[in-house]
């Protein structure tokens, strides 16, 4: 089987080009940020503070994660209701973040996310596919932008989807979640030392998609 892991921060542009690129190498995608987001989801429904290990750990029985593919794309099925479109609001986002850096909740999906990629080619993207889950993946790419340009991204984007958010706000969400992601001591966000960086500053979604596309070719037949 072959792994394909690109890890990165948020607003990267990771999964709308890894989506592009799964389907493009006939490849399924794993979107493993939908799985801290469902477990998110299910913490701030259940009143619970995202921010204690104790509290969140206490919730995982509750809960069953499951991939379905509709038309290539995944969809995240959190207690058999599907919560793709829920999970993405930046409440959910900033839940997804504290729950993240809970070492239970990394532990929960470490081996879900392993028989993924046991199963069939995955493109999977995240913080530590290419670091813990895939460590063996044939290739490994660090995304990255600055933090304005994936701010203005993911502005856009929310106001495309009618968030009433400001940029500013959505900036300091980005550098917020950042510095969570990458202080964290439970799999924080780091390029694995033979991942090979594309920083997408500047680039259009094309020629992200190009650059992606040669670096995956010139390691696996594809
Ligand atoms: O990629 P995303 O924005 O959907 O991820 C949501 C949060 O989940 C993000 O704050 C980091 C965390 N995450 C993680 O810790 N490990 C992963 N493999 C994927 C996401």
């Amino acid at each position: 089987m072959v792994s394909i892991a690109i890890d990165g921060p948020s607003g990267a542009g990771k999964s709308t080009l890894a989506r592009r690129l799964a389907a493009e190498l006939g490849y399924v995608y794993v979107d493993t940020g939908a799985m801290y987001r469902s477990i998110g989801l299910y913490t701030l429904r259940a009143g619970a503070d995202c921010g204690s290990e104790a509290a969140v750990a206490a919730l995982l029985p509750q809960i069953s994660l499951s991939l379905e593919y509709q038309d290539g794309a995944q969809h995240i099925l959190l207690n058999g209701e599907d919560v793709s479109d829920a999970v993405r609001t930046p409440e959910v986002s900033m839940a997804a973040s504290a729950v993240s850096a809970h070492p239970p909740v990394r532990a929960f999906l470490l081996e879900t996310q392993r028989e993924l990629a046991r199963r069939q080619n995955v493109l999977m993207d995240g913080r530590d596919i290419g670091t813990v889950i895939l460590p063996n993946a044939q290739v490994k790419i660090f995304l990255t932008a600055s933090p304005e340009e994936r701010a203005r991204r993911r502005f856009e984007e929310l106001k495309a989807r009618g968030e009433a958010v400001t940029y500013e706000q959505v900036l300091e969400d980005v550098v917020q979640r950042d510095y969570n992601d990458t202080h964290r001591e439970a799999a924080p966000l780091k390029a694995a030392p033979d991942a090979v960086t594309v920083d997408t500053t500047g680039l259009t979604f094309d020629e992200s998609f190009e650059a992606l596309l040669r670096v995956i070719r010139a390691r696996v037949e594809a």
